[in-house]
C-alpha cells in the first residue's frame, strides 16, 4: 500500500551545486585517487552528481601519509595541469587537508601553516580504534591558534556510540561536526548509520561531505535514498555547507 511517509528520495537530487568539503581526489598522495587519470575520472563522475566546488582533503597522518605543503601543493598543481580548460571553467578546486589528531599533530600545529577549508576552518580526524587521550586539550590548542576545528565523520568513531553525550561535550568545546553522506546508508555499518541519524536529528551536525576515495563511493552515493525526515534535515545542512564554504 502506498504511504506518503514511506516515500523515498534520492540524495543526489540535493547535490546540485554542492560544495564538497571532504574528498580524496588529489592524485597519489593518500588512499584516495591513485594517479591523475583516477583523479580526472572521479571529478567527472562527481560533476555528474552535481558537485561544482571541490575542496580536496588528503590525509595528513604522520605514520601513513606524512603529507606537507609541498606534497599537497605538487599533487594539486599536477591535477590542474591535467584538467582541460572546459572543465576548469566549470568547477573550482581549492586544496585543504584532513589532519589526524595524533601525537605528532601538536608539533605540526606549533610549526606549520595549516591548510584551511576556507578562512580558519580545519578538518580533523581521530583514530577509528581508540579515543584520543588529550582530545579536549588539542581542541583548545587549535582554537588558541585561531583555527576552527571541524571533526570529520564523528559518527564513524564507534567508541562514542554508547556515549552519545560526549558528542555534545565536544560541540560545547567549540568543535564543529561534518557528517559523511554515505553514513546515511549502511555503507560503514548499521551502528554508524544509526549514530549519524541521531546526530543529524539532534541538530549536532553542521556540515556534510562525501569523503570520496574511489569510484565505488560515487556509485553508492548516486543510489542512496532518503526518507522524508532525513531529507528535510539534510537540506538544511547542505545549505549551511554551501553557504559557509562556497567561493563563487
Ligand atoms: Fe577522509
Amino acid at each position: 500500500m502506498f504511504s506518503f511517509f514511506s516515500k523515498k528520495f534520492f540524495l543526489k537530487d540535493l547535490l546540485e551545486d554542492f560544495v564538497d568539503i571532504h574528498n580524496h581526489i588529489l592524485p597519489g598522495i593518500d588512499d584516495g585517487a591513485k594517479n591523475i587519470e583516477d583523479s580526472l575520472n572521479l571529478i567527472r563522475k562527481m560533476q555528474e552528481l552535481g558537485i561544482k566546488q571541490f575542496i580536496p582533503t588528503p590525509h595528513v597522518m604522520h605514520d601513513f601519509y606524512p603529507n606537507t605543503d609541498e606534497t599537497i601543493g605538487n599533487a594539486y598543481q599536477n591535477l590542474l595541469e591535467a584538467l582541460d580548460s572546459k572543465t576548469q571553467s566549470k568547477i573550482t578546486i581549492n586544496p585543504a587537508a584532513e589532519y589526524m589528531l595524533d601525537i605528532h599533530f601538536e608539533k605540526f600545529l606549533k610549526t606549520n601553516y595549516l591548510f584551511t577549508l576556507k578562512a580558519k576552518h580545519i578538518l580533523v580526524e581521530l583514530s577509528y580504534f581508540q579515543p584520543s587521550i588529550n582530545l579536549e586539550e588539542i581542541i583548545f590548542k587549535i582554537k588558541t591558534k585561531g583555527y576552527i576545528p571541524i571533526l570529520a565523520h564523528p559518527e564513524r568513531y564507534s567508541y562514542y556510540h554508547n556515549n552519545l553525550g560526549y558528542y555534545e561535550k565536544l560541540k560545547q568545546l567549540g568543535c564543529y561536526f561534518q557528517l559523511n553522506l554515505l553514513s546515511l546508508s549502511n555503507h560503514y555499518g548499521v551502528s554508524v548509520n544509526k549514530t549519524g541519524n541521531y546526530l543529524m536529528e539532534n541538530k549536532l551536525i553542521d556540515f556534510v561531505g562525501t569523503d570520496i576515495h574511489h569510484e565505488k563511493h560515487i556509485e553508492k552515493l548516486s543510489n542512496l535514498k532518503l526518507n522524508k525526515k532525513s531529507k528535510m534535515h539534510l537540506i538544511e545542512i547542505i545549505n549551511n555547507t554551501n553557504q559557509t564554504f562556497s567561493v563563487i
